[in-house]
């Protein structure tokens, strides 16, 4: 009999169970997929570390949540600096005095600023009912028309207009040349990639992969004292409430053979509303490789149908209706812990998840 049986070996379940084994406890991980790592698996093509899910950049602002994350591995000194292209025209991301000097030829703060000014003032909207109306009044119309309008219409499948404005509360504007998409403090990618530390985490822990939960969930939590659940909250309550929304992704991966250097950046973003994909990622850039071939992914956002990968919550008021039901059933749990951006129904960055887990230990150990 184990302590715990932690549904789920991506980060939440990951380091729980590191955590729980360093408390004495006794912890049995299962995972449906092939892999262990969740969301954040790396696996490596080419002798390249691709992101199977997506790109994945760590960053965090707490000194406690870097120091942890580096026991388990070693960061490169990877910055975030995307680039926009709309329709071959190259933009730095996020907005800054690079954007505004090539979308404008402004080459001072206060002529950037005057410029959005004018944009604003012409547009007129005093008070934004949708995402379109919102952009615009925060930015102006040519950020939005050429970096914002065709991305966020693929992003969630709706034409701007049809999308509420609370999506977009801020948009970072940066009146210094500083393209590093984050503020935060630390950031990097561990070297070795993200498999290599989740493995360090799951070190003398049992994982049995390739079994699903719900195939058999009175066997599963008859081997343990407690559960871990960090699988989709309404599936382990039978849709009882309803099916909580997603968005979810497609990706197409490619090794390009004859090709060093594809677009000479991590993550190159397609903000026309043309091109299917949001994004094309080339992977060697996270690590600064030097390999004579690469690999690239292209991401296209898709709708999600039960079943599908859930990437995205979509937090709209019926769904959080749905989750809060949901939420409550959880909390009179007494054997069941649910933890992890799907059993929350939250999107979490890498950091917030650790820090969730770490929060979820004490309470639970401490
Ligand atoms: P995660 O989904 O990783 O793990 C849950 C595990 O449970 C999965 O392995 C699943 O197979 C398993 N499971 C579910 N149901 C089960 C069942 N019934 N039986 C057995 N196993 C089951 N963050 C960041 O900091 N920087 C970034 O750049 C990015 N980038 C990014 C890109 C994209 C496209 C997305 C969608 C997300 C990001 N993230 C991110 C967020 C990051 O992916 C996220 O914080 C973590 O992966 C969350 O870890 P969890 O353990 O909560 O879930």
């Amino acid at each position: 009999m184990y302590d715990y049986l932690i549904v789920g070996a991506g980060l939440f379940g990951a380091v729980f169970a590191y955590e729980a084994s360093k408390r004495g406890k006794t912890c049995l991980v299962i995972d449906k997929r092939d892999h262990i790592g969740g969301n954040v698996y790396t696996e490596e093509v080419e002798g390249i570390n691709v992101h199977r899910y997506g790109a994945h950049i760590f960053h965090t602002n707490n000194k406690k949540i870097w120091d942890y994350v580096n026991q388990f591995a070693t960061f490169n000194r990877y910055t975030n600096a995307p680039i926009a292209n709309y329709k071959g025209e190259l933009y730095n991301l996020p907005f800054n005095m690079n954007t505004f000097y090539t979308l404008w030829g402004v080459t001072s703060p206060q002529e950037a600023q005057q410029k959005i000014k004018e944009q604003r003032e012409a547009a007129g909207i005093s008070k934004p009912t949708n995402l379109e109306e919102q952009a615009i009044s925060l930015v102006g119309t040519d950020i939005y028309q050429k970096l914002i309008k065709g991305y966020t219409e693929k992003q969630w499948g709706r034409a701007a207009k049809d999308l509420p404005a609370f999506i977009i509360k801020r948009l970072p504007v940066r009146f210094t040349f500083d393209n590093n998409y984050f503020n935060d403090r630390y950031q990097g990618i561990p070297i070795g990639g993200y498999t290599a530390m989740v493995e360090k985490m799951l070190e003398g822990v049992d994982v049995t992969l390739n079994v699903d939960f719900f195939e058999d969930k009175e066997k599963w939590s008859n081997l343990a004292n407690k559960i871990v659940f960090t699988g989709m909250i309404d599936q382990y309550y039978d849709y009882q409430h309803g099916v909580l929304a997603y968005r979810s992704l497609q990706f197409d991966t490619t090794v390009l053979d004859d090709v060093a250097n594809y677009q000479g950046n991590a993550v190159v973003n397609y903000t026309d509303r043309e091109t299917p994909y949001t994004r094309i990622i080339e992977h060697k850039h996270f690590e600064f490789g030097t390999q004579d071939k690469t690999v690239i992914t292209k991401e296209y956002p898709s709708e999600w149908h039960p079943g599908d990968e859930p990437y995205y919550p979509v937090n709209d008021k019926r769904n959080e209706a749905i989750y809060q039901k949901y939420k409550q059933l959880a909390e009179q749990e007494v054997n069941v812990i649910f933890g992890g951006r799907l059993a929350t129904y939250k999107y979490y960055d890498m950091h917030q998840v650790i820090g969730a887990a770490l929060a979820t230990v004490t309470r639970e150990l401490d």
